[in-house]
């Protein structure tokens, strides 16, 4: 597998998918790394790992991943031959033209048990919510906001007197193990459907 990665924040996903690879335990290689917030510590994460990295210039919008910004992305990741792309706590909605370069390609990790709390902070709609439990998701990215076909959950219980921070923490620690794991069981599948 070589992965693209896609990312806006911290980037302890990426992390815990480049420990995976170190570990032997996920087959993978990233060959590219692309924010759209050139202050992402992800990208230092990255940089420091070797690994290319870019920004994504969604041209002065806040929230919206511009067609031309989206056409740009999918040819720096073809151009460094990737075939799989991972959001990593990418905050954009990526629709067309992005996923047609890239069909049931690009996959996701998402703080909820979808189709639970979709959209932002998670955990803190599952706080608000009263669950006893919410947990991790990695899907398929379709047109929907995390709504594609879902590759691998973790549920995660909700303990008295969780804060935000302490559920999100939580939360991330099995998105760690989670998401490599994803990646690994779409490779297992890929390589049946390809031998060789
Ligand atoms: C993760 O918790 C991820 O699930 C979340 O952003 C965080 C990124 O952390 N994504 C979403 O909320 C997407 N809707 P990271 O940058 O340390 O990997």
């Amino acid at each position: 597998m070589i992965l693209g990665i896609l990312g806006s924040g911290s980037g302890s996903n990426m992390q815990a998918i480049l420990d995976a690879i170190a570990a032997g335990s996920l087959n993978a290689r990233i060959a590219l790394v692309l924010s759209d917030n050139p202050d992402a510590f992800i990208l230092e994460r990255a940089r420091h790992h070797g690994i290319t990295t870019g920004l994504i210039d969604c041209r002065g919008f806040k929230t919206r991943f511009p067609a031309e910004a989206q056409q740009e992305t999918a040819a720096r990741l073809q151009a460094a031959g990737v075939n799989l792309v991972c959001l990593a706590g990418f905050l954009r909605l990526v629709k067309h033209p992005l996923l047609d370069v890239f069909p049931n390609q690009i996959i996701n990790i998402h703080p909820s048990l979808l189709p639970a709390f979709p959209g932002l902070e998670s955990w803190q709609q599952a706080l608000a919510a009263g669950v006893a439990e919410t947990g991790c998701t990695v899907h398929v990215v379709d047109v929907g906001m995390d709504t594609g076909p879902i590759i691998l959950q973790q549920s995660v219980p909700i303990l008295p007197g969780d804060s935000p921070a302490s559920l999100h923490a939580r939360i991330q620690e099995a998105e760690h193990r989670l998401y490599p794991a994803a990646i690994s069981k779409l490779a297992a599948a890929r390589s049946e459907i390809e031998p060789g």
